[in-house]
C-alpha cells in the first residue's frame, strides 16, 4: 500500500493505472467501511482510500473536535486490506485548488439532516467535487447508511456529467442491529443498547404499517422513542426513496428515517 500526503504524487501514480475504485473515509474504520473496499475488490481497478476528516462538513466546533480519530490502527487494518493507495491530504492539498465544476445541490438537501445540519451537504459535495477532481475514479463506493449524502452525490455526478459510476453498498449493523458508524465508539455500553432497541422499534413500526397499512402518528412514536432512552430526535419520516417525497401509500418503495441523539452523539438510521 502506498501512501499519498499531496495530491501531485498521487496523481503522477494514477495515471499509470487504467481505473480506480475509489473509498472514500473520515477515518475510524471499521466494519462499514471494510465491507466498502471488500465490495470494491469485486472490480478489477486499484483501489483508493481517502481518510481526511473535513472540517467544512461539520456545523458544530465541537462534533469536528470530538470526531474520534485512530489514524494509525487505519493504516494498520487499510494495510492487512491489502488496498492499492491510501491518500492523506492535508487541508491545504484538498481545498487550495480552484475546481472545474461548482457543486450542484439538490433540493433534496433541504429534507431531513438538511434541516438540521446548516451546511452539512454543501460541505460533503465540496469536498467529493474535489476528490472527484483530483482522482477521476471510475468507480465511487458509498453506503447506503448515508442515503441522502449518496443521492445528493448521484445529482451532482448526474448534473455535471462526471464519468464516475456511484456503487451503493448496502448498511453493515452490528449483531444488535446498530449500524457501524464511526460515532458509535462515543457511545456509551448503555446507550449502544439503547440504540439496539431504537433498532428493533423502527424494524417493528415498519412491518406494523405494512400490515395494518396505516401510517401512525408522529408524536406518538415520538413519545415511545422518548421512553426508549432518545435524548433528543431530530427528525422521524417516512420518505419514498423512488420519488424522494414524503411517503403517501404504504405499498409505496419507502423507508423509515431517523436522526436522533444519545447523550451528545448524534446518530442517523434508514429502515
Ligand atoms: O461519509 C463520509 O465519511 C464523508 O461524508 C465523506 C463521503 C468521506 C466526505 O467527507
Amino acid at each position: 500500500m502506498k501512501i499519498f500526503k499531496n495530491k501531485q504524487s498521487l496523481q503522477i501514480q494514477i495515471l499509470k493505472d487504467k481505473c480506480i475504485s475509489f473509498v472514500p473515509t473520515m477515518g475510524g474504520l471499521h466494519k462499514g467501511h471494510l465491507s466498502l473496499i471488500q465490495k470494491a475488490k469485486k472490480f478489477k481497478c486499484k483501489i483508493l482510500v481517502s481518510i481526511f476528516v473535513n472540517p467544512k462538513q461539520f456545523n458544530k466546533k465541537d462534533d469536528y473536535q470530538n470526531y474520534p480519530r485512530n489514524i494509525q490502527r487505519d493504516i494498520r487494518e487499510l494495510k492487512k486490506l491489502n488496498i492499492n493507495y491510501l491518500y492523506l491530504p492535508s487541508s491545504q492539498d484538498v481545498f487550495h485548488f480552484k475546481t472545474k465544476n461548482k457543486i450542484f445541490l439538490d433540493i433534496f438537501s433541504k429534507k431531513l439532516c438538511g434541516k438540521f445540519r446548516k451546511s452539512h451537504f454543501e460541505g460533503v459535495l465540496d469536498i467529493v467535487n474535489r476528490f472527484l477532481e483530483i482522482i477521476k475514479p471510475k468507480y465511487l463506493f458509498l453506503g447506503f447508511k448515508d442515503f441522502q449524502q449518496l443521492t445528493l452525490i448521484n445529482k451532482h455526478i448526474e448534473n455535471k456529467v462526471i464519468n464516475t459510476k456511484i456503487i451503493k453498498c448496502k448498511t453493515i449493523r452490528e449483531k444488535n442491529g446498530v449500524p457501524f458508524s464511526t460515532r458509535n465508539s462515543n457511545l456509551t455500553k448503555n446507550n449502544f443498547k439503547i440504540a439496539s432497541n431504537i433498532y428493533y422499534y423502527l424494524l417493528n413500526l415498519k412491518k406494523k404499517i405494512r400490515k395494518k397499512n396505516r401510517f401512525f402518528k408522529i408524536n406518538d412514536i415520538k413519545k415511545d422513542l422518548i421512553n426508549l432512552g432518545v435524548d433528543k430526535i431530530d427528525y422521524i419520516e417516512n420518505i419514498n426513496i423512488t420519488n424522494l417525497k414524503k411517503t403517501k401509500k404504504t405499498s409505496d418503495n419507502f423507508k423509515i428515517f431517523i436522526a436522533y441523539y444519545l447523550k451528545k452523539v448524534r446518530l442517523i438510521d434508514n429502515i
